[in-house]
């Protein structure tokens, strides 16, 4: 790995800046290095400066001298507080750092993407293929009037999991109207109905599924290289993954050199628009019904964390587990196990982030909020919170912003956690203990890059190369966000999206909305994933 080493100096009136290039240990004495000051208050430009190969960047004046591999530039400045920006090329790839220079010191200024590309980040436990089905005629073909019948009347109190067929098609109506959900398979002869979708042609796409499948990739594409845990790992899991995502097995290799099972875990993902009808009854919403396999294997037994090196940990996936497994252990034995191995990551002080999913069992859920005590961060979708905060009080509404925030404050200040992350179409809520985690700057930012990503993916579909980002250029910040931004602003004080909170501070987003999605599949993770990972960066 290339890495600038830079050093800022002021003596008098002068500033001098020293660069080493280093190509793992090996100082680079034949780099290009080019470098750009700008005074942050004034926003004034001083001459770029580059050693004379940087073409764009060399003026006669200033010219940054290479004596041997130290590449220094002095010039003369009575700016108090300068922005630094070196750029290093060597053997044809270019390499870029900022600082930021005030009161004498040095403070890196991090990009979003320097952060991803730089962080190690440790993602478990739930890897899934999803498959992803159409939803349109060809599916209502598929069951007799008999159990047309029944599906209607099942819809009038939907049991929120997959006994029969039935089940399949009441979950993707109450998710036509009241939003994305995700119920377990708990009669393996709908699995065999749902693998022969593909043959009826309905089965559209294989993606990767799941929060670590999902989150992982994105960060792979984007240049970073995470790990991954998951117990369950097949041929066919492992062929989804990007090159640079590593497993634990014990010990970091390509996932490819991962593989502990023959069978993978399947979900089959039923995505719709707002346009979609079924049995005549109209979607309200662009979403997805995600019916989930369960599997006995599909339960962490993590590896040992003192063997792990991570700057950041992401936990997902307890949603899937079973209550009770064959041979006796339960769900609850399963997380508790977990709790030790999260105390044992916080002993050493790594960030641990879990992302939440629906989860219809209320006492899996329930079971779930114990993990809350221990790690730093949860991150959710409204229903989610919704779903969390339905477990103490059944009146619970999210109605608006000031609705999610009142719950959010709940659930930080109940479990003592040290942030809290809320996505809506439309705004994205941070509620975090003030002082304990990051300014709510560098929040900002990373919330901002997270709207990007979630456009670009939302826009395009798929997220292959870093450029791709682009694609939100084009997308708009959404009405609503705009609207609860106003709303905030007037009731609870807010300016700029920050406010505080008694002990906590509260960065708000309203946030870029694609209005025709081509794909929503798996979007809250991005956007939780990349937010946590850039903020960790920022720590
Ligand atoms: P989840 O349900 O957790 O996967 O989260 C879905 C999130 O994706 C929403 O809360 C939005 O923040 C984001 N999202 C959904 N649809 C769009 C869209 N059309 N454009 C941009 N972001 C979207
Ligand atoms: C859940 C589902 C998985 C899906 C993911 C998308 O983890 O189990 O199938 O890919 O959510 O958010």
């Amino acid at each position: 790995m290339v890495e600038i080493v830079p050093e800022v100096k002021k003596i008098g009136e002068y500033v001098v800046i020293f660069t080493k290039v280093y190509e793992g240990p090996r100082l680079v004495t034949d780099a290009d290095v080019a470098v750009i000051i700008e005074d942050v208050e004034e926003r004034i430009f001083l001459p770029r400066t580059s050693t004379t190969d940087f073409s764009v960047y060399t003026s006669k004046e200033n010219v940054v001298e290479n004596l041997s591999g130290v590449y220094t530039l002095i010039f003369k400045s009575l700016f108090k507080k300068f922005k630094v920006t070196i750029f290093a090329r060597t053997k044809g790839k270019t390499i870029k750092k900022v600082l930021l220079f005030e009161r004498g010191q040095t403070k890196e200024e991090k990009e979003p993407l320097d952060i991803i590309r730089t962080m190690n980040v440790l993602l478990g436990f739930n890897v899934n293929i999803d498959k992803i089905i159409y939803v349109d005629k060809r599916l209502e073909k598929l069951v007799d009037r008999a159990t047309r019948k029944r599906i209607l009347q099942d819809l009038i109190k939907p049991r929120k999991k997959i006994d029969s067929v039935e089940d399949v098609f009441v979950g993707i109506i109450d998710s036509m109207k009241y939003g994305g959900q995700e119920w377990v398979i708990e009669n393996p002869e709908v699995v065999g109905w749902l693998k022969g979708l593909y043959k009826e042609g309905l089965e559209k796409e294989t993606k990767i599924g799941g929060q670590v499948g999902i989150i992982s990739n994105l960060l792979a594409v984007l240049g970073g290289s995470p790990t991954i845990y998951s117990p369950v790992l097949s041929r066919e899991q492992a062929a989804l993954f990007r090159k640079n995502v590593f497993s634990v097995c014990p010990g970091r290799r390509p996932v490819a050199e991962c593989i502990s099972t023959e069978k993978s875990k399947i979900n089959w993902v039923f995505e719709f628009d707002r346009t979609d009808k079924l049995f005549n009854i109209r979607s309200k919403q662009d979403g997805r019904f995600i019916a989930g396999s369960q599997m006995e294997e599909y339960r962490p037994a993590w590896p040992d964390i003192n063997n792990i090196d991570a700057d950041a940990i992401i936990l997902s996936g307890f949603h899937l587990l079973k209550k009770k497994y064959k041979d006796g252990s339960t769900a609850k034995q399963i997380i508790k196990k977990t709790i030790e191995w999260v105390d044992g990551a916080a002993k050493r002080n790594i960030p641990i982030h879990l992302e939440l999913t629906c989860t219809e069992d209320e006492s899996l859920r329930e079971s779930i909020t114990e993990l809350f005590y221990h790690v730093d961060s949860v991150g959710m979708n409204e229903s989610e919170l919704k779903q969390l905060v339905k477990l103490t009080d059944r009146k619970a509404t999210v109605k608006d912003s000031l609705a999610i925030i009142k719950h959010m404050k709940e659930i930080a200040d109940r479990f003592g956690l040290k942030r809290i992350h809320v996505h809506t179409l439309g705004y994205y809520i941070n509620l975090y203990k003030t002082g304990e985690w990051v300014s709510p700057e560098n929040i900002k930012k990373a919330m901002a890059f997270a709207s990007d990503l979630a456009a670009a993916k939302a826009f395009g579909d798929a997220i292959e190369k870093a450029e791709d980002l682009r694609m939100s250029d084009s997308v708009s910040v959404s009405d609503i966000g705009l609207k609860e931004q106003e709303k905030l602003e007037q009731n609870i004080n807010m300016k700029n999206g920050i406010t505080k909170m008694n002990d906590y501070t509260l960065v708000f987003l309203p946030t870029k909305v694609v209005s025709h999605p081509k794909s929503t599949v798996g979007l809250g993770d991005i956007i939780s994933g990349s937010m946590f990972v850039i903020e960790c960066g920022y720590r």
